[in-house]
């Protein structure tokens, strides 16, 4: 047994002279998914959540601060930013010029290693990377906890990216303050296992309806959600044995149907919100075909129609390349990094500001 824990930000990272940080992250698939809020506001979920944190597609963000700047600035790879994540992210920045005491602007550059267009944009590695850069460069000191914390107010799913490997994320008790201080993720315990997710990409168009706006429909009118969120915690439960004893075909099972009632929830919801498109259910089919041959694959969906299957990773060049009947483009991924500080501006260590 291991606690899978990946380094996390190292002490000294990046800083330019004008104050600012360099941090990277990486997205996560939740193999017992986050779907549905008890708080808006906090960003507390109604249950625990639990994910691996892949080793690619990274996010890359610089956070400096600008004392004469009257307004932040972001772009995202290299282009302004669109209104609604700029908001996001000069809201976040907000947050943690508050906790930090500080009034400074900030000049954010982003940049993603997610392939243009394959509809995997990912918020949770987008605000891990800003939360770890932020806080740096605002000087708030916090460890991992805190970041997890911090992440969380960015984006629900951000919070398990702060670290590597697999992460549950604690719902926590209450709300306010109690709520805030007691829904954080942290890593989880896993035996012998070689993970991979194959993702199959089938569709790189933008989603019709946004995962916020589909999550709160579902918990406002789906009649199928309470039953989900029951059965959810006795998946975590089950999740987190199976992840100990390295038994990868539990995990699957236990992923798969975690995942698809997820999605029957949102069916339930009025009006319905459906992801999954004609080939998401031919890539569901070969996934069925593979374990039919006897290799241990097993699909989960988030709120977008592309699939990931999990497998054993001896067994991923061929998931991939059964994948290929529905899907246009397959990456394999594994277990990757937790969220930290780059280093490497030429800077001593400790030479910070
Ligand atoms: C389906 O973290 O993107 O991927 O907290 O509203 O920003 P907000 O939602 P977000 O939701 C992710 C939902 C999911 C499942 C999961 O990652 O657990």
């Amino acid at each position: 047994m291991r606690l899978d824990q990946y380094p996390l930000a190292p002490e000294s990272g990046e800083r330019s002279s004008t104050g600012g940080a360099t941090a990277v992250a990486h997205p996560n698939i939740a193999l017992v998914k986050y779907w549905g809020k008890r708080d808006d506001e906090l960003i507390l979920p109604v249950a625990d959540s639990l994910s691996m944190t892949l080793d690619v597609f990274s996010t890359t963000t610089t956070v400096r601060l600008d004392s004469e700047a009257p307004v932040d600035r972001v772009t995202l790879n290299g282009a302004p930013a669109a209104e609604e994540p700029y908001r996001r992210v000069a809201a976040f920045l907000d947050l943690v010029r508050g906790r930090a005491g500080r009034i400074e602007r900030a000049v954010v550059d982003t940049r993603n290693t997610v392939p243009t267009g394959a509809g995997l944009a990912s918020s949770a590695s987008g605000f891990a990377a800003l939360a770890v850069a932020a806080a740096d460069a605002y000087d708030l000191p916090l460890d991992a906890t805190g970041l997890s914390r911090l992440a969380r107010r960015g984006s629900g799913s951000a919070s398990r990216s702060i670290f590597g490997g697999f992460a549950v994320w604690h719902a926590g008790q209450g709300t306010g303050v109690e709520g805030d201080l007691s829904s954080y993720a942290e890593p989880v315990a896993v035996g012998d296992l070689d993970a991979a997710l194959v993702i199959a990409i089938v569709d790189a168009g933008p989603k019709a309806v946004s995962s916020r706006v589909a999550m709160r429909r579902t918990v406002d009118t789906s009649p199928l959600y309470r039953p989900w969120v029951e059965s959810s915690r006795a998946d975590l439960t089950e999740m987190r044995a199976a992840l100990l004893r390295g038994d990868l075909a539990a995990v699957g099972e236990i992923a798969e149907r975690n995942a698809l009632g997820m999605h029957a929830t949102m069916l339930g919801a009025r009006p319905a919100v459906r992801y999954m498109s004609p080939a998401t259910l031919v890539v569901l089919d070969a996934v069925h075909q593979l374990r039919r041959e006897g290799v241990a694959a097993y699909a989960t969906m988030d709120a977008g129609p592309n699939v990931k299957v999990l497998c054993d990773g001896a067994d991923a060049p061929r998931v991939a390349r059964a994948l290929r009947s529905g899907a246009s483009r397959t990456y394999i991924a594994r277990r990757g990094p937790g969220a930290g500080l780059r280093a490497g501006d030429g800077l001593p260590a400790g030479d910070g500001l």
